[in-house]
């Protein structure tokens, strides 16, 4: 069953072109507490692509996602379709943006199908109830993920591979025309995790959906984003194609990790090294060859 993602209403105010969302993220910095956990970032998603947001822990990435949303107050300009993210009604942005959290908050003693619901709210007039287009969209969105037989479980009683399903269930119910994703393979099985990006995959190409991710796991990260934003210490430290950014020099001094990335037929390959002592951030990698030059610049 396919998504009715071309059937979609025409979400509340302009613009209305479909199709994937152009995103540019200019100058964007963040401070928390004392901390500044985002420096002067830029970064542009043309529509219908998908850019994953790498580094190491602690690095932003989470933070970028939630100022994309319109969650984070910030320094710098967010625009989607020349829209600034910042001044959009939270109606209108999330019939533009939709957001699967790292660590979502969950309702409690909501059913599975009622929650995936809510990613229609805005496309009711206030106070009216799901129409039963809306109920057909979150059905679809449900199937797609494999979780029609827990649709009237409660969510609480979900797995968390099966709730984060769910979650990334109700931001595609929102029909949004850029997709952020913040870790969403972290708590899925492979065949899952394999599932889950092929549909996000298929969405973009078929549908024109924009994506803007994170991805812990490089090897995936490089199959599926077409273009990679390494981000360490609030920084953009490389950016480009999959082969430009993830090199064993930059694995090295980015993640402290010891690591061998080759290409194979359907992409890179990242394959761990166990090393002969610990490597620091920021020292040269011992046990893989630094013939691969710097990071691609930014
Ligand atoms: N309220 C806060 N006050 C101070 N620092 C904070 C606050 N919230 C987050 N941080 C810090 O901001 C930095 C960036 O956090 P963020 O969650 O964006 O990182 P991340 O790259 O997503 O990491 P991970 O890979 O672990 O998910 C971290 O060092 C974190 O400790
Ligand atoms: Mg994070």
């Amino acid at each position: 069953m396919r998504l009715r993602l071309r059937e979609r209403a025409a979400p509340p105010g302009p613009p209305t072109t479909w199709g994937g969302a152009l995103l540019e993220v200019q100058g964007v910095g963040v401070t928390l507490g004392r901390a500044r956990v985002l420096e002067g970032v830029d970064l542009t998603v043309e529509p219908r692509r998908w850019t994953a947001i790498v580094g190491p822990n602690g690095a932003g990435k989470s933070t970028l996602l939630r100022v994309v949303a319109g969650l984070q107050k910030h320094d710098g300009r967010v625009l989607v379709d020349g829209a600034d993210v910042g001044r959009l009604a939270p109606r209108d942005r999330a019939a533009r943006i939709g957001y699967a959290p790292q660590v979502p908050v969950l309702p409690d003693g909501v059913a599975v199908r009622e929650y995936v619901l809510l990613g229609r709210t805005p496309y009711h007039p206030l106070l009216s109830s799901a129409r039963d287009a809306d109920r057909e969209i979150a059905q679809d969105a449900l199937d797609r993920l494999d979780l029609g037989p827990l649709a009237d479980r409660p969510l609480r009683t979900l797995s968390g591979g099966e709730r984060q399903r769910a979650v990334l269930a109700r931001a595609l119910a929102q029909q949004p025309r850029l997709l952020l994703l913040d870790e969403p393979t972290a708590a899925l099985d492979l065949g899952h995790a394999q599932q889950l990006l092929e549909l996000v995959d298929e969405l973009r190409r078929e549908d024109g959906l924009t994506v803007l991710s994170t991805l812990h796991d490089l090897a995936l990260a490089g199959q599926y984003a077409e273009r990679l934003v390494l981000l360490d210490s609030g920084r953009v430290v490389a950016a480009g194609a999959p082969g430009e950014v993830l090199t064993s020099s930059v694995l090295a001094r980015h993640y402290g990790a010891t690591a061998e990335v080759v290409e194979g037929p359907d992409g890179l390959r990242v394959h761990p090294v166990r090393p002969a002592r610990p490597v620091r951030a920021g020292e040269p990698c011992p046990s893989v060859p630094s013939a691969d030059d710097g990071p691609a610049q930014p």
